[in-house]
């Protein structure tokens, strides 16, 4: 959501902010605008839509001279996408101006206190507010640093700022509370960015700034302050990873490539963390002692991550004994949950900035519960605000729709089930020894589903059922669980309307809604339950669906007595499965939003990183 490229240094800066936006899009937006200053002051240019028609307006940055300059793609929040609500904003004399990130909660209250003061406003934004104040203490203090420090302890919500001021044509400002900013150190330039691949082709030693911190930078020099004031070191970090890793390495969209990514992700997150047959997770800090005291586990996320911890409850509780509760984050916060030092909330989450969930946690922090967070982004504030954090070795996921980091999220489960059922020894030897195998297994099991025949079977079946408007995904079990994500990714980048029910629930409701032709898609790999999820499909298909079933490769002569078309995956230990389960959906549902001439990566009117409540 949103995304804020800065850069000072003695190139032309146009060229270097738009390119950063562009590695920026996958976090979503609506509109995007640039500002660079000159003699000339500041020049603005900015439109609704694609950073594609801001380049065209620009002549790819060249119409815009200057060494020094803002850029920022904006997901619209506070007032539609617009020319006048895009970004850059300016102050109401036009001295400064901001790019924002975030949301500023108190907007409305500061704006009547500053129109009341003479400020004039043009758009609907709570950015505007923010660029109003800061003129605001400006004019009081005659220093900009002392000035964005007042405007910001004014400031309710959450912000990354990247301020200029028109007296000051060779500093610039940046400012963050829970929405994520780095810092990127260069030769005689430096930067400011939303995430790491906007800058990563200029500099590789990063800060990830923390909440309150902020930093005042020319092209040689960069101070960094805490929330007091005071100055602070910061010793860089060395990022190692790639560009390639976000670029799409030859696939069409990052979001096949980060399919075909996942066995890789699944090896670089669970092989390190099994050594000689035994789960070592040095990660963490939890203790038998601890372990054998927790009363409940809640798992706390939004969206995918959720659906993680909605397998999470099904494998943890078999093997560790323990009530597990998934809880969507935005509703966690606010459910007054009973928590104390007897609970463990496990958060889940890839970008590791979403807001609900980092609200979420912050409330089980205050609240006395020990948190734990599964999070991808390394030095994201969810991985600095939970007591432990086990990392998914997924590499950046750029595609909105998650694949490879919900595979390695429920990877990482796996290996928390095994660490706290042995400890408790809820998890009987031969079990434990399985689930270990078939644990390091399921890299290869993911390839064998990505082949070049699979893949032609799934976009042919994706073919056949591209015209459908609404379509239920029914299972069992862990395979209920499932057939929440399989849904979700199919509403997502397809735009098909879709329910995960699970198939026994289908009776007390929602089978008034299948008629003639409705499709359902039946995930049946739970063996035991196998049978009971045929008849449901019976139930179905007697009101005239259209059945497609995925089952693993044991029951395929089984499944072609009920089902319509079927898919096979190959089968693994059986709480293992779901992790081969999901690969089928996520291709059916990518093939099925290319043949609706969907924009696969970058669905309409969602944001990767989803920084605001
Ligand atoms: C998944 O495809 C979604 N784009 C979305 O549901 C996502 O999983 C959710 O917003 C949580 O994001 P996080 O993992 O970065 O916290």
């Amino acid at each position: 959501m949103c995304g804020i490229v800065g850069y000072i240094g003695t190139r032309q800066a146009a060229p270097i902010l738009l390119d950063g936006l562009s590695k920026l899009e996958y976090r979503g937006y609506d509109s995007a605008g640039v500002c660079v200053f000159s003699d000339a002051g500041f020049q603005i240019e900015k439109t609704k839509g694609r950073l594609a028609a801001l380049c065209e307006l620009t002549q790819d940055g060249a119409s815009l001279k200057g060494t020094l300059g803002i850029g920022h793609t904006r997901w619209a929040t506070h007032g539609a996408p617009s020319h006048e609500n895009s970004h850059p904003h300016l102050s109401s004399n036009g001295k400064i101006c901001v790019v924002h990130n975030g949301i500023i909660e108190n907007y409305l209250l500061l704006k009547e206190y500053l129109l009341a003061q003479g400020k004039t406003f043009v758009s609907d934004t709570d950015t505007e507010v923010a660029a109003n104040l800061l003129e605001y203490y400006y004019e009081m203090e005659g220093d900009l640093l002392r000035a964005a420090r007042r405007a910001v302890e004014k400031l309710s919500g959450s912000y990354a700022l990247g301020i200029l001021c028109a007296d000051r044509p060779d500093t610039m400002l940046a400012v963050k509370k829970d929405s994520p900013l780095i810092f990127g150190f260069g030769k005689g330039e430096n930067f400011i960015a939303s995430d790491v691949p906007a800058i990563l082709r200029y500099t590789r030693e990063v800060v990830y700034l923390n909440d309150g911190d902020m930093v005042e930078f020319t092209a040689n020099d960069a101070k960094f302050y805490n929330t007091l004031g005071e100055v602070v070191q910061k010793t860089p970090e060395h990022i190692t990873w790639e560009m390639s890793a976000a670029e799409k390495g030859g696939y069409p969209h990052f979001m096949m490539k980060e399919i075909h990514e996942q066995p890789k992700a699944l090896r670089d997150t669970i092989n390190p963390r099994i050594k000689n047959g035994r789960v070592v997770l040095d990660d963490i800090k939890l203790t038998p002692e601890y372990l054998r005291g927790i009363r409940r586990i809640y798992i706390v996320a939004c969206g995918s991550a959720y659906y993680v911890g909605c397998l999470g409850k099904y494998i943890l509780e078999k093997t560790c004994r323990i009530p597990v509760e998934p809880i969507l984050a935005s509703e966690f916060r606010y459910s007054q949950p009973v928590l104390g030092d007897d609970t463990l909330v496990i958060i889940i989450s890839q970008s590791g900035e979403t807001a609900d969930t980092l609200a979420a946690l912050r409330e089980a922090n205050n609240l006395g519960a020990r948190t734990l967070a599964i999070v991808n982004v390394v030095g994201s504030a969810i991985s600095k605000a939970a007591h432990d954090v086990i990392y998914t070795w997924a590499g950046p996921e750029i595609a909105v729709a998650t694949t490879k980091a919900y595979s390695t999220q429920l990877s990482v489960l796996y290996l928390l089930a095994m660490y706290i059922g042995d400890a408790l020894g809820t998890l009987p030897g031969a079990e434990y020894n399985a689930m270990c195998k078939a644990l390091l297994q399921l890299p290869d099991r993911i390839e064998e589903i990505l082949t070049k025949e699979n893949l032609a079977h799934i976009e042919a079946l994706a073919e056949e059922f591209k015209g459908h408007h609404d379509v239920f995904f029914i299972g069992r079990n862990l395979d209920s669980a499932t057939c929440l994500e399989g849904s979700l990714k199919l509403k997502e980048i397809a735009y098909v309307h879709s329910e995960a029910y699970a198939a026994g629930e289908l009776k007390h409701g929602p089978i008034s809604l299948i008629e003639d032709n409705t499709l359902v898609i039946a995930v049946s790999c739970v063996p035991e339950l196998f049978e009971k999820t045929m008849s449901n499909v019976k139930e179905v298909k007697a009101r005239g669906a259209n059945v497609l079933g995925l089952t693993t490769a044991n029951y395929e002569h089984e499944i072609t007595k009920t089902v319509d078309r079927y898919l096979l995956v190959p089968q693994t230990h059986p709480l293992l499965q779901p992790s081969l389960n999901v690969v089928p959906l996520q291709i059916f549902s990518y093939y099925v939003a290319l043949a609706r001439g969907c924009d696969v990566d970058k669905p309409r009117n969602l944001a990767k990183s989803v920084t605001v409540e």
